[in-house]
């Protein structure tokens, strides 16, 4: 099994359990256009995040790594009328585009977008008092991967999850040598994670349309 047949099978199975869908179709074109680079999370991911929101009948999401809004909208779907979802986004061109894909697909109201380096933002939400999720996901700068799960912890519900994308890193997590900080910051994660009494996690590896990765999924007790 080749690169290729993973991404026809993300493809398969996009069509048979996705089908045309007019607004994430449309961020995605309006991200290309604008020339952000195609590091959404794939549509079977993207569904994933909508599932597990689902799941656990999520009403308040945290995002950290906004990028065009793919995954954004995909997690907005999930909760409800009454719901939010948070996003935060370093780069402020980024966040424009993600603001209008946002928009297009009827979430303006669903979903706030805040630019800034999420570690400076993540202090000023922390400042403005409790504010529980039901989700955080986290998926910006990699090296940060395991500060963002330490802020999260505190402030995801029991019940909660949060989920870590791009842990794998074509097995770079496997090779300490590897040179990859991002590699070693999702070492740096699992060693976190390695007898937290407050989370029972696991790690999924996966192949498709982005190549050889993985997610860590985190459920806060
Ligand atoms: N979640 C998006 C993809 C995010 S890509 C999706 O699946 O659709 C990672 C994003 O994190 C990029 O847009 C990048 O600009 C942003 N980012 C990188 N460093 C960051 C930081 N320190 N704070 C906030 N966002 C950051
Ligand atoms: C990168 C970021 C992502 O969130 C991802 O899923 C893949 C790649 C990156 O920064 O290269
Ligand atoms: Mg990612």
């Amino acid at each position: 099994m080749s690169e290729g047949a993973w991404t026809a099978i993300d493809e398969y199975v996009a069509e048979q359990l996705i089908g045309d869908d007019a607004a994430l179709d449309a961020a995605l074109a309006a991200s290309a256009e604008a020339g952000l680079p195609a590091i959404a999370v794939s549509p079977p991911q993207g569904k994933l995040l909508h599932l597990l929101a689902r799941s656990i009948r999520a009403r308040s999401v945290l995002e950290i790594g906004t990028l065009g809004g793919y995954s954004t909208i995909w997690l907005a779907r999930a909760v409800g009328e009454q719901g939010r979802v948070l996003s935060l986004e370093a780069d402020a061109r980024y966040a424009g585009v993600a603001r209008a894909n946002i928009a297009r697909a009827g979430f303006a109201e669903t979903v706030e977008v805040r630019v800034g380096p999420a570690l400076d933002t993540l202090a000023l939400i922390a400042a403005e008092g409790p504010a529980p999720f039901d989700l955080v996901f986290i998926d910006a700068d990699k090296v940060n991967t395991p500060e963002y799960f330490r802020w999260a912890l505190p402030r995801t519900r029991p019940g909660g999850l949060i989920v870590a994308d791009n842990v794998i890193r074509g097995g770079t997590i496997g090779d300490p040598q590897s040179g990859d900080p991002g590699g070693l910051a999702a070492r740096r994660l699992h060693e976190m994670l390695h007898g937290e009494p407050r989370v029972s996690a696991t790690t999924i590896q996966t192949v498709g349309l982005k190549g050889y990765d993985g997610f860590t999924l985190m459920l806060v007790e």
